[in-house]
């Protein structure tokens, strides 16, 4: 028994060590790139490098210790998508000459012909991160999650994990089965990474159903998801979600509320409680804001001007979880995991009778 906790502590600390080296690895080269050629400097203080290692080391202590109380399969945390990522070096390679002329320039309106005659809302049809078509391009939905990657130092998909315990904990309660699916939809899912995870740790207790406005991330999503997970994929504007109320168990959405204006976002909210039952679960993970991390200010403000992101400084100066509120959503918890913070919420109201009671 001892000997299996030492173990297990072993793994933890090596774990955590060998994933905080690989974040500094990536960092580092990703910094002299940067200051090369594109001649930024890293603002990072020492009291802001610190508190960077140390929300580093708590995201993936965090997320050892999840793997192993059996929220999701360890081979989650064991290995990203090496595969997929080799596969997009090349073209990323070849792209990065574009990228870096746009940046000069500042511009954010080089995309598709198709893109650009009105087909998409004005706060979206631009070149987010300044990337190659913004979200309007096979390449771009291809180069995407790599990308992320390089920039958060291989953390991503450990950041998107921190959504999937509150969904299990709540598939779990819900006595979720084969026969009785908790019905989860993600909401700007891009790529469909977090679908992806949460299908890992809900094999056959969860039907899933993502939505994101890009046809072109849409199809990557259909593309490197795993034929056999139960996943519907549509492509429509979070705005005016395209089910009706009350129809879902839990909400999830990452990453999307920064990227859109305020406007937008309280009707992304509305339109995410409007379609969960009564007593269904809410989680949102997005950026950390200003009043999360003070340390980190000039950090958090350096992002918006380097990579477009027109919405992200009234974001972090924002409030999700007041936001989540006044959508009338009762917020329940609030955590942060390095970079990002993650709101939980519930839909007030009476919860189905749990599978066993049903009928
Ligand atoms: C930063 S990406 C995050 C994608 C994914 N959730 C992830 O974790 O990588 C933002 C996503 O939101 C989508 N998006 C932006 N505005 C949207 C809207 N109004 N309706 C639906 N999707 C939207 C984009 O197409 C993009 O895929």
């Amino acid at each position: 028994m001892a000997v299996a906790g030492l173990r297990r502590e072993l793994s933890r600390r090596i774990y955590v060590r060998s994933r905080v080296a690989r974040a500094g690895a990536v960092r580092l080269a990703y910094l002299a790139y940067s200051r090369a050629l594109l001649r930024w400097e890293d603002p990072s203080s020492p009291e802001a490098a610190a508190s960077l290692r140390r929300r580093l080391e708590e995201l993936f202590d965090q997320d050892f210790r999840d793997a192993e109380a059996g929220y999701y399969p360890r081979s989650l945390i064991e290995t990203l998508p090496w595969r997929e990522y080799a596969q997009a070096v090349p073209r990323l390679l070849a792209d990065l000459p574009r990228t870096r002329a746009r940046i000069g320039r500042g511009d954010f309106r080089e995309l598709p012909q198709d893109a650009a005659q009105g087909r998409y809302p004005h706060y979206y049809a631009r070149n987010f991160h300044y990337q190659t078509d913004g979200y309007l391009g096979h390449t771009s939905a291809a180069l995407y999650d790599l990308q992320v990657e390089l920039l958060f130092g291989g953390t991503a998909d450990a950041m998107r994990r921190r959504l999937v315990p509150p969904v299990v904990r709540t598939a779990r309660a819900r006595g979720a089965s084969p026969a009785q699916p908790l019905r989860l939809l993600d909401v700007g899912c891009g790529t469909g990474h977090l679908l992806n995870m949460l299908g890992a740790a809900l094999p056959l207790e969860a039907k899933l159903f993502g939505v994101d406005l890009s046809p072109h991330y849409i199809a990557r999503a259909r593309e490197v998801l795993p034929r056999d997970l139960d996943v519907s994929l549509v492509c429509d504007n979070a705005e005016k979600l395209p089910f009706v109320d009350a129809s879902f168990d839990v909400v999830t959405s990452a990453y999307l509320m920064h990227e859109v204006p305020a406007e937008v976002r309280a009707r992304v909210l509305a339109e995410m409680a409007r379609v969960l039952r009564p007593g269904g679960l809410v989680a949102v993970a997005d950026s950390i804001q200003l009043a999360d991390a003070p340390e980190l200010q000039r950090e958090i403000l350096a992002f918006p001007s380097r990579f477009h992101e027109p919405f992200y400084t009234g974001y972090v100066k924002d409030d999700l979880a007041a936001r989540i509120s006044e959508a009338g959503l009762r917020a329940t918890s609030s955590q942060l995991a390095f970079l990002t913070k993650l709101v939980i919420a519930e839909k007030p109201g009476p919860g189905p009778a749990s599978p066993t009671n049903a009928r």
